[in-house]
């Protein structure tokens, strides 16, 4: 594990810019606005150039280097509050600020910055030597290395199956067990390789284990799910949620929140009475919308994304 690659820049190349903006309909608004996930800061600093002065922004992450760098890329613009916080505590930390209501809009830009998954030291790469790491928040205390060396046998199988869709979820995870203790992203790749078949396709037999652990490191799906609905309810009437996902799982629980709180009734099937608030979400696209042939050209892991809208009706 020599030369680990010492990433001072930061890079994120921001996924469909102008389609997440665009969709807040925030040009010269002086409304609240909420960036629930800062990274780069290539959403946020769109919004604060289009929103007044009057308007307000207050931006999420959990990572250290996400905010360092963007307190500084963003630090001309007064009316940004940055915050080092989990977008799962959007409720407390707007409390704290005085906000009862996000009167404007929400945007999600889910997943791993290009800066986290490139730098080495952060372990999210199976290309890169490093400990098994893969946090978003530095400060949490489960990483990787627990997950792949005190989960169960089972319980390897479910999340690679699961969160990676992995075929050989059985074969890795025994194969795992067996070679326990393992230490750094390059033993645990050069393991998977080993335990599955040579199979001649472009992906690394590894990507889908190490999303799956990433995945799991973080919580990212219950986080995601979690703090979505809360947001249904902390945005006013006329604000905007937008969220842009890369992975089937994520855009499938945005897909079912929408359309769950954009049909007329969410009670349970056998309710003898209605006792819901009925449709309080208009969904702006019905299928979602995608990046263009020049984006994805430019930057290709574009094309999995996948932006939803919706705006809350009442
Ligand atoms: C794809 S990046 C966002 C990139 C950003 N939109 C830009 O244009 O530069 C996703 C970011 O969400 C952050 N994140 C992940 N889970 C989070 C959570 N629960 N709360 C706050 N931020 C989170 C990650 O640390 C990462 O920096």
């Amino acid at each position: 594990m020599e030369n680990l690659e010492e990433k001072k820049e930061f890079h994120h190349y921001t996924v469909m810019k102008k389609e997440v903006v665009d969709s807040l309909n925030c040009d010269g608004s002086d409304k609240i606005f909420v960036d629930c996930t800062l990274g780069g800061g290539g959403h946020s600093e769109e919004i604060l150039k289009r929103i007044s002065k009057q308007g307000r922004l207050i931006a999420f992450d959990v990572d250290d280097d996400a905010i360092n760098h963007a307190k500084n890329r963003l630090k001309d613009y007064k009316n940004l509050a940055i915050i080092k916080g989990s977008y799962l505590d959007i409720d407390s930390h707007l409390k704290n600020l005085g906000i009862e209501k996000i009167t404007g809009g929400v945007i999600f830009d889910l997943g791993a910055s290009y800066h986290q998954l490139t730098t080495a030291q952060r372990g999210f790469s199976f290309m890169k030597d490093a400990p098994l790491d893969m946090r978003f928040n530095q400060q949490q205390t489960k990483t990787a290395y627990e997950v792949i060396n005190k989960y169960s046998e089972n319980e390897l199988v479910e999340i690679f199956s699961n969160y990676g869709q992995e075929r050989f979820s059985k074969r890795i995870a025994h194969a795992i067990i067996k070679n326990r203790p393992i230490e750094t992203t390059l033993e645990l790749a050069k393991l998977i390789q080993n335990s599955t078949p040579k199979i001649k396709t472009k992906i690394h037999s590894a990507t889908r284990v190490f999303q799956a652990l990433r995945i799991e490191v973080n919580g990212e799906l219950l986080n995601f799910e979690n703090t979505l609905k809360k947001t249904i309810s902390l945005v006013d009437i006329g604000a905007i949620i937008s969220v842009l996902t890369f992975h089937s799982l994520e855009d499938r629980i945005a897909k079912t929140i929408f359309k769950s709180y954009a049909s007329s009734c969410r009670c349970e099937k056998n309710a003898i009475k209605c006792t819901c608030e009925g449709k309080i979400l208009e969904l702006i696209n019905k299928k979602p919308l995608i990046a263009s042939v020049e984006e994805i050209a430019l930057n290709p892991p574009s094309r999995s994304a996948k932006l939803r809208i919706a705006k809350k009706i009442k």
